[in-house]
């Protein structure tokens, strides 16, 4: 047998990248993945179903459950004073009633639990619970908590510069007010939890969160119970999207409540209204802005305020604004910037975590203001971007004070400008409108940069345990969760690729607070890079133990430990091999430590969250896209004809997976910036889109017919693990180009003399609005 190329024991850097399958995608398909709501239930369980409130702002007065309790097979409510521990949860601020009971704050708020023997039965019981109310009023939009200084958060602000004086001498401002809309995650398996007591006070919880070790905790602290009895198992989500991040914890502490109450196991799941309606979404913003700029479009000054719906508590909207305020500059020199962030209080969802987490909404105004600078100065806007790009050794650091080390932008947008053929494409679509009355196309490209790691330094941290089972099988287990995203695969490529096993010896189990402790959220698309280093780090340490065992065995001396080589499931020193299962075997005759603990923590981060400055970001992530789209100019509705991308995954540790999350990402965020729009009733503030009947996501026929999606040659310049970079958020940047190319479309309507209004979503009103807004402009001007 061929000895393998040799790589160095002491580190992994070799390039490894295999398109290997996702590792539950044959149960995926073949419907045997098992989610919560697929376990076999234990006798006993009940089912609970929420009563959610519906008033936006009232004092409850009453509340009366005798009709419910009648029914045959409801067994109990569980109301806020069943709470044995603290009644109130939340993330940062404990802000949150796990139930109301006095007052209620938006129309959705779970006000009681019901529990019967089926699921079926305790949503008709539910149904039956009656709530009288004492009416508030209410703050239902951004604009009215602005004016009311009604905030959830302390607001933000960062100036750097003098962008006053900056903006005074401009000898161009573009000013204006924007807009741009929420969004609801929309995971496929909606929120549940399902709670099994156990012996001595401690519970066993079966959740679909992001983040099991803060279920663990929140958990603890509504039962008043120690951490270490509380245990939170997850093995897999049928996707999160940042909606299972906090807000998980809400039915998994209700269900640990019911059951502790009662004794019995509780599951929780919601009905896709009900989670709509009780839990928060993407924060919409409202911004207003003045940038000024010369003649070539240079950027001189930018000023932006930008204000954001928390909803009625602080979950995670601190964090969310934060990120907005450290992606407004997106791959700009800002030189003298002044960034303002607002986290609006009002009586609506609680606000969350959702694919980018604020840093699309922060980006989302730049490029809309570059838009606009190009048509002012009747430039294309490609060239004003480039202009505003952050520069190579200079022009260099982000308001935040955080310098760009690793600026890939200029290089990237070449490559996707060529194999777009994006020159040539502005010129046919320019002849197509010429020649279309009805009919027009149009085309953008939007760069992206995205700030890699959590902006709370200490988050950033991992932990993992390998076992090497003496078949020469291996188990890894890590702090991460799988959501889809193709985390599970990764890790295990990893340990296989540092084991020289193939993947199929290597399993992930479920995510678990009793094997990895005090674990971060999956979330920040830090997945990877941090339990990836954590896995690789315990495997590591196996294998150095394997190879001082193997060096003696295979010919050498102790000496020779370094140069033990594991490849295709072989132990190899020079020419000799042997298997790596024999090598196993012997080692645990030899009582050899054949498992191993790992961790990780992302190096040289810090945040001053008072001057908000710092290295927030271990590395920044790049890509860029192209769109071209046709609209019809009578009906609103439009089409992405074409979408090229070229997108920075550093060393992609699986081509495909990553493939994969860029088209997700940019169809998931071309959905929030066309489709998707969250409407709430003006009077009674309640969410009328509550069903994928009201609420439209893209379906497959939305896709492109030509979506091209390359990855950008280059590994991480960071030692992340196998210079791979994250993945999971920045790809939900690309679409900017899809709304900038509908109001591309638009302008030429009007000759591209006019702004068009377009506000985000870009629904096919909107777009009728902005068609009529340019033709009435147009018809003014002559
Ligand atoms: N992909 C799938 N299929 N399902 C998901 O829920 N969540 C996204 C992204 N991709 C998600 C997904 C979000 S919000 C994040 S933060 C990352 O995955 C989290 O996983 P990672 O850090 O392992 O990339
Ligand atoms: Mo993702 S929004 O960070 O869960």
């Amino acid at each position: 047998m061929k000895a393998p190329t040799p790589f160095s024991t002491a580190s992994t850097q070799a390039l490894y990248s295999a398109s290997v399958p996702h590792e539950s995608a044959h149960l995926h398909v073949s419907g045997q993945a098992v989610y919560i709501d697929d376990a076999p239930e234990l006798s006993g369980t009940l089912h609970a179903a929420l009563v959610l409130s519906k008033q936006a702002h009232a004092r409850i007065v009453a509340i009366s459950t005798e009709a419910a309790m009648a029914m045959p097979g409801v067994v109990a409510v569980v109301r806020a004073e069943d709470v044995p521990g603290d009644a109130m949860i939340g993330p940062i601020v404990h802000d949150e009633p796990l139930l109301a009971d006095a007052l209620v704050q938006y129309v959705g708020q779970p006000i009681l639990a019901v529990l019967a023997s089926s699921h079926e039965l305790a949503r008709r019981a539910a149904a039956k619970v009656q709530v009288d109310y004492a009416p508030l009023p209410a703050v239902l939009t951004i604009a009215q908590a602005r004016e009311a200084q009604s905030y959830v958060v302390e607001p933000l602000h960062l100036v750097r510069g003098e962008p006053d004086a900056a903006l005074a001498t401009a000898p161009r401002v573009l000013r204006g007010q924007w807009q741009c809309g929420g969004q609801e995650q929309f995971y496929l398996e909606g929120q549940i939890s399902y709670a099994i007591p156990k012996e001595d006070g401690t519970m066993h919880v079966l959740c679909s969160t992001q983040h099991p070790s803060e279920m663990q905790h929140l958990i603890a602290h509504v039962l008043e119970v120690p951490s270490h009895s509380v245990q939170v198992e997850m093995r897999r989500m049928g996707g999160g999207f940042g909606g299972k991040e906090s807000q998980s914890a809400q039915f998994a502490c209700i269900a640990a409540v019911a059951a502790r109450k009662l004794g019995r196991p509780v599951k929780l799941r919601l009905d896709r209204d009900d989670d709509m309606l009780a839990t928060g979404k993407r924060h919409d913003f409202l911004y207003d802005y003045a940038i000024g700029y010369d003649d070539e479009g240079r950027i001189l000054a930018a000023k932006v305020e930008m204000a954001a719906r928390g909803g009625y508590s602080a979950d995670l909207t601190a964090p969310v604004i934060t990120r907005a305020l450290c992606h407004f500059d997106n791959a700009y020199y800002l030189e003298h910037a002044d960034i303002a962030a607002l986290g609006c209080k009002t009586n609506t969802q609680s606000n969350t975590a959702f694919r980018g987490f604020g840093g699309p909404q922060g980006a989302l105004m730049m490029e809309y203001a570059l838009d606009s600078i190009a048509r002012e100065l009747d430039l294309d806007p490609l060239l004003v971007r480039q202009r505003n790009f952050y520069g190579i050794g200079e022009r260099n650091i982000t308001p935040y004070g955080q310098k760009v080390e690793d600026n890939i932008l200029h290089e990237l947008v070449a490559q996707l400008v060529e194999q777009s053929d994006y020159h040539a494409r502005r010129q046919a679509v320019a002849a197509f409108n010429a020649d279309n009355d009805v009919l027009k196309r149009g085309l953008a490209l939007t760069p992206l940069k995205f700030g890699i790691s959590f902006n709370v330094a200490h988050f950033n941290q991992a932990g993992a345990l390998v076992h090497v089972y003496t078949d020469g099988s291996v188990l890894v287990n890590h702090g991460g969760t799988e959501m889809g995203q193709g985390l599970n695969t990764k890790v295990v490529q990893v340990v296989a690729h540092v084991l020289g096993l193939p993947v199929t010896r290597v399993r992930a189990t479920a995510a678990d607070t009793g094997k990895v402790a005090n674990t971060s959220a999956t979330a920040a698309s830090t997945g990877s890079d941090l339990n990836g280093k954590a896995a690789e780090h315990a495997a590591l340490q196996v294998r150095q133990r394997l190879a001082a065992l193997a060096a003696p065995l295979l010919g050498g001396t102790p000496e020779d430990a370094d140069r033990v080589r594991f490849a295709e499931g072989q132990v190899w020193l020079n020419a000799q091999a042997m298997a790596f299962e024999a090598l196993v075997r012997k080692a645990y005759e030899a009582r050899v430590q054949l498992w191993s603990d790992g961790f990780y923590a992302t190096p040289g981060l810090h945040w001053d969250r008072v001057t908000l400055t710092g290295h927030p970001f271990y590395y920044f992530a790049y890509g860029a896209a192209v769109s071209e789209v046709q609209v019809d100019t009578l009906t609103g509705e439009w089409r992405l004809l074409r979408a090229d991308v070229l997108h920075d995954v550093g060393n992609p540790i699986n081509p495909a997976i990553d493939i994969g999350q860029i088209e997700g990402g940019f169809i998931q965020g071309m959905g929030w910036l066309t489709t998707e729009e969250l409407y709430w009733h003006p009077e009674t503030g309640k969410l009328m889109t509550h069903a994928p009947s009201t609420y439209k996501i893209p379906a497959v026929h939305d896709c492109p017919p030509v979506f091209n999606v390359r990855l950008f040659d280059q590994p991480n310049r960071m030692d992340t693990v196998l210079r791979s970079k994250a993945v999971g958020e920045p790809p939900l940047l690309l679409p900017f180009s899809v709304l900038l190319a509908l109001r591309d479309a638009i302008s030429s309507v009007g000759g591209h003399r006019i702004q068009p209004p377009l506000r985000a979503p870009a629904t096919p009103e909107a777009i009728l609005d902005a068609l009529d807004a340019v033709r009435t402009a147009a018809q003014k001007d002559g």
